[in-house]
């Protein structure tokens, strides 16, 4: 199968390290002319709502899928017949956070209390009903905590409006949180749905920096039943991703990502079939493969700049993936992996592993 990504970043690449085996062939649609995923297959270099561009990635392919939802779902809705997965009506939804969370509640899961902010009334309107903080959050094109400010007072209300302002804006509630879960799942097109086991995530400054893979948590059946309502209402085809937060022994649903996620790399050398290789299993149709855990398992970030990973090699149960990305500040270069037969044994690696890392800060 000839599969045609609509990105060319780090999970694009990822997706075609994990089709190779099974077949497939790529073609990549990316802005950046350097876009990693660029040296492993074929590539259309410009807008992702270049009309031209996506009648031809979709012709010269069987199937399309995403691997960023920063794209335009209208300009891909323009085109007729195109054979895409994720749905579209996932990406439409995912592209509004303001839609986003009236698809949480239509499904009744219990998300953290919000408003839309279309100016300083609102904003004050939000600060009333919640009390400080709040977090300001543009309701389009945010990711890895771009687009976000947590408002204090009353001298932030005008700055975060004056630099969220030229879009329209969501205000949620600060959620000062126990922990970060996120559920990835997965969804064949038979209707078949598999779960990872769930992981506990960290973030600094809204980036991602470590996941722990979770599996016996207690949170577990209720985080996959809540991710399941979500697979079913938009008959989800792929892989999916639903953050939450836990508070006060409750699961809120923070934001789902209708494609492979950075809390899932662990998956690759951490379960039986990476979300990679199952994202592709189910939009080309395939039966998914299982989601068990080999061990326990975590993963870093590298973030920034890329460790030196001689040491990191030498080092039992451990694994890196370089990116092939320019090092920038606060950009996603790496990963890395470390797998262990036991909770006991991981803890030992990890102390290993972390004490050769640089310190996983923003600005590292
Ligand atoms: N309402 C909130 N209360 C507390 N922390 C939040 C809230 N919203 C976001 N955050 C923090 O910021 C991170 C990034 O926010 P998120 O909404 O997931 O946006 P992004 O699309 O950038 O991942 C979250 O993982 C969490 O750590
Ligand atoms: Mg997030």
């Amino acid at each position: 199968m000839r599969l045609g990504i609509l990105g060319g970043g780090q999970l694009a690449r990822m997706l075609a390290l994990a089709g190779y085996p099974l077949g497939f062939r790529f073609l990549f649609l990316d802005p950046a002319p350097d876009a990693c995923a660029f040296p492993l297959g074929e590539a259309l270099h410009g807008a992702y709502d270049d009309l031209d561009l996506l009648a031809q990635l979709a012709n010269d392919t069987d199937k399309l899928t995403f691997e960023f939802e920063n794209i335009s779902a209208a300009a891909l809705q323009s085109l007729s017949g195109i054979a895409l997965d994720p749905p579209l009506e996932a990406l439409s939804i995912k592209k509004d956070r303001n839609s986003e969370k009236a698809l949480f509640q239509e499904l009744a899961i219990p998300t953290t209390p919000f408003r839309t902010v279309d100016g300083p009334e609102d904003l004050a309107a939000a600060v009333q009903a919640f009390g400080r903080p709040v977090v300001l959050k543009t309701r389009s094109q945010g990711y890895d905590g771009k687009g976000q400010r947590i408002v204090r007072d009353a001298n932030d209300d005008a700055r975060a409006l004056r630099e969220l302002g030229e879009h329209r804006l969501i205000a949620e509630r600060f959620i000062p949180f126990e922990r970060e879960l996120s559920v990835i799942a997965v969804r064949g097109s038979d209707g078949a749905q598999a779960f990872y086991p769930i992981s506990e995530n960290t973030h600094d400054n809204g980036i991602l920096v470590r996941a722990e893979s979770r599996p016996l948590d207690p949170m577990t059946e209720r985080a996959c039943a809540l991710t399941g309502r979500l697979l079913e209402r938009l008959q989800y085809v792929g892989t999916l991703a639903l953050e939450f937060f836990e508070y006060e022994g409750e699961l809120l649903a923070n934001e789902f990502a209708p494609r492979v996620h950075n809390s899932g790399h662990w998956t690759i050398e951490g379960a039986e079939t990476s979300q990679f290789e199952n994202h592709l299993r189910a939009v080309a149709g395939m039966p998914l493969g299982s989601t068990a855990a080999l061990g326990a398992v975590a993963m870093r970030n590298c973030i920034g700049t890329i460790p030196d990973p001689a040491p990191l090699l030498r080092l039992e149960g451990v694994h890196a993936h370089f990116y092939g990305k320019a090092p920038r500040p606060g950009r996603k270069l790496g990963h890395i992996t470390v797998r262990a037969r036991s909770e006991d044994e991981l803890a030992a690696r990890l102390a290993k592993l972390d004490a050769q890392l640089p310190s996983f800060r923003f600005s590292c």
